[in-house]
């Protein structure tokens, strides 16, 4: 888990204000994750909410702190039907020099039937 030390408002008009202006100033929100050794990795999955058509800033800051090279990337997102191609473009961007093997997405999935988002999950992971 992603975690900024500042707290993200977890619902109402704050948690879009903060999201939405973090995405549009492009900040990089100091995290309380340690750097990770990835080396020894081959395949990473990664996920974020979809704001304002973007990732979720923390994702900056990690990959910021944690250089990805020549990694197999699956990402994932969840989103309010708003889609993941813009989201999928930029993610992309920062993580040039990478393969992108295979994204999945989630209309809110915690609004969603568990046991469907569960067998998505499933196939999703059985292919990669
Ligand atoms: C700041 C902010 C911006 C969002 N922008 C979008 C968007 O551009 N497109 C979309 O489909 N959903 C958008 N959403 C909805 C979330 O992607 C959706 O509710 C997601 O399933 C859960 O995100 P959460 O973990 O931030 O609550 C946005 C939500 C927030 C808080």
């Amino acid at each position: 888990k992603i975690q900024p030390i500042k707290e993200v408002p977890k619902s109402g008009f704050m948690k879009y204000f903060w999201g939405g202006k973090s995405v549009v100033f492009n900040e990089k929100p100091a995290l309380l994750n340690e750097p990770i050794d990835l080396t020894s990795y081959d395949k990473i999955y990664i996920g974020s909410p979809v704001w304002n058509a973007s990732y979720a800033p923390p994702l900056t800051t990690f990959f910021t702190i944690n250089k990805v090279v020549n990694k197999e990337i699956y990402l994932f997102a969840c989103h309010g039907g708003g889609g993941t191609k813009v989201f999928n473009k930029k993610l992309s961007n920062l993580l040039l020099n990478n393969t992108i093997v295979s994204t999945i997405d989630f209309i809110d999935p915690l609004k969603s039937n568990k046991d469907e988002i569960a067998i998505k999950v499933k196939d999703w992971l059985a292919r990669g």
